[in-house]
């Protein structure tokens, strides 16, 4: 069992080597912190040496990308680990595998543009009105959903509890 990152003059790098902390820190750019925070939502598995120090398989390098790109899409973690879970532990995610991930996040991307869009719809019907009307104003009370929780001021009852 191979405990190297990829040098010149070396035997071909395998997804099942082992690298150290530092190795996948310098490969990623990901703070140690953040490591061990995705390895404790069950993002990423680390395996332990003798002298207990973390060892990463090369594959989890894919895992570690996969949460970048998630996080620059604004993807929760939750629901990267919602997806993660349907992913290969033992190698590396295929391409067959980023190709679903990535349908599954080109969709949360269109969810939440179809939601901006419609805050922004919202937005210009109050530009100029200032009313901030519960029962009118769409953004103050989205499809009165106040209302529906009862008479009264909901909302100062809701804070002095
Ligand atoms: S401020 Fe009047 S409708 Fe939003």
């Amino acid at each position: 069992m191979r405990t190297t990152g990829e040098q010149p003059g070396q035997e071909p790098a395998s997804p099942d080597d082992l690298l150290t902390l530092g190795e996948v820190i310098a490969r990623t750019g990901v703070a140690a912190s953040a490591l061990r925070f995705y390895e404790s939502k069950g993002l990423i598995f680390a395996e332990r040496n003798e002298g207990n120090q973390r060892l990463y398989r090369r594959h989890m390098l894919r895992r570690i990308s996969l949460i970048l790109v998630a996080k620059r899409l604004g993807i929760h973690l939750a629901d990267v680990a919602g997806i993660f879970v349907t992913l290969p532990t033992d190698r590396a995610p295929s391409h067959e595998d980023w190709e679903r991930v990535s349908r599954s996040w080109k969709q949360d991307l269109e969810h939440r543009r179809r939601y901006v869009e419609n805050l922004e719809h919202q937005l210009i019907g109050c530009i100029g009105c200032g009313c901030l009307s519960m029962r009118a104003c769409g953004l103050l009370n989205p499809d009165d959903d106040l209302g529906k929780r009862g008479p009264g001021p909901v909302r100062l009852d809701e804070a002095s509890r």
